[in-house]
This record gives C-alpha cells, structure tokens and sequence, in this order.
C-alpha cells in the first residue's frame, strides 16, 4: 500500500466509530439470525432466533444511510447550506469545528469565484472521533488541493475560547460541531462566542442532528433574529436541522 499523500481531497468519515458499530453489530445479529438454532435459550427466557433480522436489518440500513451522506449527502448539504447566504466574495467567514474543511473549502470556493477579497477561517479542536483521519495537516493537505489555501487560515482553537476579537466575521458556519461539546455550559459559552465574534448585520448558520432547540434560543436570547431550515431528510444522516441567525445591525 502507498504512504504518498492523497491526490483527491478527502473530507474524512464523521465519528467513524459510529459507522462501523451500525454495521458490525448489524451484521452479528444478522449471523445470529441465519445461523444459530431456531429457539435460543438464554436462562429462563427463550428467544426466537429468527427475529434478530429486524435489528439486523435497521442496524445496516442505518450503516448505508450514514455511508449515503459521508459520499453524497454532506457535500449537498454543505451546498445547501452555503446557499442560505447570498454570497459577495469579501465576506470574513468562520468555520467553527472545521474537521477535513468541508464548509471551509466550500465558502472560499465561493470567495474565490466572486471579488476574492474574502478569507475563511477554520477552527477545530481535531478530534479524532468526530472526525477520521483529523488533523490541522490533512486539512491543509485538502484546501492545497482544492487550490484554495490564499483565501483559507486553519487554527487550532475550542469553539467555547475563540481568540477572536468582537465582530470579526460576516459568516459564521458549523456543521455537527457543537453537539460534541458534552456539558451545557460549555456549549452556551460556544454559541455565546459565535454571537461575540459575529458582525452585526452578519449570519451564523449553524447545523447539527441534535441540540439545534437549544441552539435556537441561546441565539434568540441572545437577540438574534432565527430561522430553522431543514436541509434532504434521505441525503443527510441523521437528519440535519440548520439553525439560520442573523445578528441585527
Ligand atoms: C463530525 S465532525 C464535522 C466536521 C466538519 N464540520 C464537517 O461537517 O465535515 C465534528 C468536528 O468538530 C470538532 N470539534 C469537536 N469539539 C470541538 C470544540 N469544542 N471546538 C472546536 N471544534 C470541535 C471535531 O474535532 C471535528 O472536527
């Protein structure tokens, strides 16, 4: 097998660990229900062997869904998002957990093709459970190959400490970031910097598959106008809600 770099980008598989568990316990309740005897006996409970094909089933679909999106679904959800926001191409734009670049790579792509005069800026913390194959390296490895690295800075940085100063960014993004920051506070104090680092007139657009809610209203009372916007149910798992707010001039 070759160790030279990668000459394609490659926008890493989101919590591998999560894609392989659907399919390897998928697959041992699918063993289990073609091959074990009919009636298992498990101390005073017997259990039809047989109907181990309904987890294995779901389990395995829920594999192919998760594949669906890391080859498909994310690259139009990314599209999906960034067409949220009418792009000029001077915009400051921030990242926030930029993993492999997706988002990053996808608003200098825009910056570039309008007035160049933009930057983006990712963060990440590079976490490699979030994210396979994370690093500040192999993302530079994909915004060189996407021939975008003039208009992109990579830094490493919790989104909960930004180093920013205040109203530094047009465009604020964040794809399945801040529901990995386990403990609440901490998560108010991410989405706390986002509106501190944010523009006023500037957008967040913040995504995730779980916690948006909570999102919504830190940004709200925050006094951030807010919209949720739902991006393909059958291209994004799981299902992906995209909190869209906007900080008043
Ligand atoms: C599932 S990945 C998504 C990456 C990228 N946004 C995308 O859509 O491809 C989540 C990312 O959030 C990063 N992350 C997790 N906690 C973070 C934190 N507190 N601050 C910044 N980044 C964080 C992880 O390192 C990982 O790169």
């Amino acid at each position: 097998m070759s160790n030279s770099p990668a000459t394609k980008p490659d926008y890493g598989v989101d919590a591998p660990a999560v894609m392989r568990n659907f399919f390897l316990i998928g697959g041992a309740c699918l063993l289990l229900a073609i091959f074990s005897p009919h009636i298992l006996h498990l101390g005073p409970v017997d259990l039809n062997a047989r109907s181990f094909y309904w987890p294995a089933g779901f389990l395995i679909a829920e594999g192919f869904l998760f594949l669906l999106y890391v080859k498909v679904g994310k690259f139009r959800h990314r599209d999906f998002m960034l067409s949220l926001h009418p792009w000029r191409g001077d915009e400051q734009v921030l990242d926030v957990g930029c993993g492999r670049g997706l988002l990053l790579a996808g608003a200098a792509k825009r910056i570039s093709a309008l007035s160049g005069t933009g930057h983006a800026t990712g963060i990440d913390v590079w976490s490699n459970i979030d994210m396979g194959g994370n690093s500040s390296a192999a993302t530079q490895h994909n915004l060189d190959l996407e021939d975008i690295s003039r208009y992109c800075t990579l830094l490493s940085q919790p989104a909960q400490t930004m180093s920013f100063p205040d109203a530094t960014f047009d465009v604020v993004l964040s794809n399945l970031c801040i529901h990995n920051i386990y403990d609440q506070p901490t998560r108010r104090q991410a989405l706390q910097q986002i509106v501190r680092v944010l523009k006023p007139g500037g957008i967040a657009l913040l995504s995730d598959y779980k916690l948006t809610g909570e999102y919504a209203s830190e940004l709200a009372n925050a006094g951030l106008i807010v919209e949720k916007k739902r991006g393909s149910l059958i291209t994004t798992f799981p299902p992906l809600t995209v909190v869209m707010a906007r900080k008043p001039m």
